[in-house]
């Protein structure tokens, strides 16, 4: 990089959020539902992640949807009925729950991905939308249980060192072929910089045993090298494949969230996300304690 590069540190003001799988791992209960409105607790995958969103100063929301996708705008919609019947009811402490779901007039903005070729197709179905500015993007299959969010975290080190972000974490190494892999060029325990990144590697091959989740902060020019329309591992456009071509010509960097975080994205990692989540709910934590030890014996 020149002395006379971009600082590549404009504010994080947009989040795209891609919802255009087909959550076939849960089929058939994603039939008809939508993947990303499966609950955590008390609230859908989807709200889980936009409230990340929000809490790092995200202002503008972008969903990449496709067919039979419907009710995830609806569920951040105004719900004048239900607000209603909650009001004269006096549930006051749902009514603040149920409008702490709404996204307000003008932030909410949808575009839609005709096929599910990919991660990487879905992000560039939204180019145009984002334009030429940073952008965050969320995976609602992956949460992290952090008492500050992950995205949050992620911003921190954005401001510090600019460019592009993503959240890593260790995994086994017989399961590099499930996940991108990074080639670190070093690593100071936390924040870890990046030359080169593999989507799915075997083991054998893996650069290295820290794998991206679905969080990154990235530069806009990751849309002219998606627009190219290649495909990578498992014949999809891979986002990774993409970033890995940004690597070099501005700062990359991964960083290992404080958390912990739970692939939701598959059954049991979704149950367990729900035990975890359901165990820092005052409301009922007691009583699932309970039955964790019932079942337990
Ligand atoms: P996944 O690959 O985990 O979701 O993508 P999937 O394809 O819906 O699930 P399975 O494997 O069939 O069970 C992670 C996120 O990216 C979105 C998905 O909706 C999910 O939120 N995605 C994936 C898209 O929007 N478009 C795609 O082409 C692929």
């Amino acid at each position: 990089m020149s002395p006379n590069s971009p600082s590549y540190k404009k504010p994080i003001r947009k989040a795209i959020f891609p919802v255009a799988g087909l959550g076939t791992r849960f089929l058939p209960a994603t039939k008809a539902m939508p993947k990303e409105m499966l609950p955590i607790n008390d609230r859908p995958l989807i709200q889980h992640v936009f409230e990340e969103a929000r809490e790092a100063g995200i202002e503008e929301f972008f969903f990449v949807t496709g067919r039979h996708k419907e009710m995830l705008e609806e569920h951040f919609d105004f719900q004048p009925e239900l607000e209603a019947t909650l009001q004269s009811r006096g549930k006051n402490d749902m009514l603040a729950k149920v409008r702490d779901s709404e996204i307000p007039a003008g932030k909410l903005f949808l575009t839609r991905q005709p096929k599910p070729l990919g991660l990487g197709h879905a992000i560039w179905c939204a180019a145009k939308l984002i334009g030429n500015e940073p952008f965050a993007v969320l995976l609602p299959d992956d949460l992290v249980l952090a008492e500050q969010g992950c995205l949050t975290q992620m911003v921190n080190l954005y401001n510090e060192q600019g460019g592009n972000v993503i959240a890593v974490r260790d995994v086994p190494k017989e399961d590099t072929k499930k996940y991108g892999i990074l080639d670190i060029e070093s690593d100071d325990g936390s924040c870890v910089k990046i030359k080169g990144l593999v989507e799915k590697p075997e083991p054998d091959i893996a650069p290295s045993t820290l794998s991206i989740i679905g969080r990154y902060i990235l530069q806009p020019d990751v849309f002219k090298h998606l627009s190219n329309f290649e495909t990578g591992a498992g014949g999809e456009i891979q986002l990774t494949d993409a970033m890995a071509k940004l690597i070099g010509t501005q700062p990359f960097h991964g960083l290992r969230f404080n958390g912990n975080h739970f692939d939701c994205g598959g059954r049991t990692g979704f149950i367990e996300a729900n035990i975890a989540f359901s165990l820092c709910d005052k409301e009922i934590s007691d009583s699932v304690q309970k039955i964790i030890q019932n079942y337990a014996n």
